[in-house]
């Protein structure tokens, strides 16, 4: 049974010293999310109990890190219903898909397109732009529909013949749409395109079986899903990862080289993870999976469905409010208060406890869409709850511009 204030007991951000709830109400799980007790005692362990380099010593210690960071990979497999040979640990989303966007170069040729959207975060562009410049491929978008979302119609029509790679995101940070990667992969590899799936907003919240979906790389991020920051996965069909090219060379990546220059990778996935890895937070990231699949995607949802409803319905009967995104389909409220800067907004709820973030959210193509330069968003997470929104939108009533300036006095 999801029980909100017992969950909440599992995380020490949201308890005061004496493990009261504290004055906080944190909406910015989008930029980050807090991490349950058991995340940060498995990390913990690795530095106290295991701390060891891995699948380099030759003494119990190390076997005992080798198989933690070993176990860690087959969780994360699990999770993703991946094959473990699938799961490349890298430091978060933006590493994973500059790592996509590097080793694909060798399959793009003048002329190619990149197909993505104006709704991207700029890990999901930027390196597509760099790897168009190198290629002489170019990046074309799919027309987002009025609302701001990524449908399947407008992906039919944007697609053709020169399409080799479609890289969009599977929710998007600023407007919180889902999108039917499903269908866009079926069409897409009708048409001989790989898609690269950017899961840093759906990973955390919703089930990802990228069998299911029939992506060829989706890249997420722990930190967004309760487990520790520097640590991510990047998912490759495994096929497709042997072809490509791994961004860093080093120590673990190659199996032999000589004085001439002579280079024998290592196998996948380990010719992708050159150097010493993010061992403690690999063991973190597992632990996190597991306790997000312990309380279950079906409850995470529906927690996030409900607290999405209830502050929507409340901005929407705000006269003072510009909201972006009644219709999310994530737990993410975009606005503005009338008036009044985004900054200087989220400013006056920070004078009140209450943590959004503010700005264009590193999706600066989408101020193109919306006709403005900042939102407040208020992302919300499974624990968070009603009376936080009620909170927040009590808040926000008095978010006036008389009531901004005197916090600056
Ligand atoms: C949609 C999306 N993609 C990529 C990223 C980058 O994630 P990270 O900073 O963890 O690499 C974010 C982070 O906010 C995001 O929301």
């Amino acid at each position: 049974m999801f029980d909100v204030s017992k969950i909440r007991q599992d995380f020490p951000m949201l308890l005061d010293e004496s493990g009261r709830e504290r004055e906080l109400v944190y909406f910015d799980n989008s930029a980050t999310s807090f991490k349950p007790r058991e995340v940060i005692e498995a990390e913990m362990a690795y530095y106290t109990r295991f701390s060891a380099n891995i699948h380099r010593g030759d003494y119990a210690l190390s076997y005992e890190a080798d198989q933690a960071y070993d176990s860690a990979r087959q969780t994360l497999a699990r999770f993703i219903n991946a094959d473990e040979r699938e799961i490349v640990f890298t430091s978060g989303t933006t590493q994973g898909l500059n790592m996509a966007a590097y080793g694909l170069k060798s399959m793009l040729k003048e002329g190619d397109v990149i197909l993505s959207t104006l709704a991207e975060h700029a890990s999901n562009i930027l390196p597509w732009f760099r790897l168009a410049e190198q290629t002489g491929a170019k990046v074309e978008f799919i027309p987002l529909d009025e609302q701001g979302r990524l449908t399947v119609e407008n992906f039919k029509k944007a697609l053709h013949e020169r399409v080799r790679i479609v890289a969009v995101a599977q929710v998007t940070n600023v407007l919180g749409y889902l999108a039917d990667i499903k269908t866009i992969c079926a069409l897409a590899h009708q048409a001989g395109a790989i898609v690269v799936v950017d899961g840093a907003q759906s990973v955390p919240h919703r089930k990802v079986d990228v069998r299911a979906l029939d992506c060829d790389l989706l890249a997420f991020s722990g930190h967004k899903m309760c487990g520790p920051t520097g640590i991510g996965v990047l998912y490759g069909k495994y096929e497709l990862l042997e072809k490509m090219e791994p961004m860093m060379l080093g120590g673990g990546a190659n199996k032999r080289f000589n004085s001439h220059g002579d280079l024998i990778l290592s196998r996948v996935p380990d010719r992708f993870e050159a150097g010493t890895v993010p061992i403690g937070q690999a063991v973190g990231l597992a632990k996190a999976a597991e306790y997000l699949q312990r309380i279950g995607f079906d409850a995470i949802e529906k927690q996030e469905q409900m607290l999405q409803k209830h502050l929507a319905e409340k901005l929407k009967a705000m006269d003072n409010i510009e909201f972006y995104n009644p219709e999310s389909d994530s737990a993410i409220c975009s606005f503005n208060v009338k008036g009044i800067f985004a900054q200087d907004a989220a400013s006056y709820l920070s004078s009140r406890n209450i943590a959004v973030r503010s700005g264009n959210h590193c999706a600066k193509m989408l101020v193109e869409f919306l006709g403005t330069d900042a939102t407040i968003r208020a992302s919300m997470y499974f624990y968070n709850t009603l009376e936080e929104a009620d909170r927040f939108a009590q808040a926000l009533q008095g978010c006036t511009l008389e009531n901004c300036i005197d916090i600056f006095l």
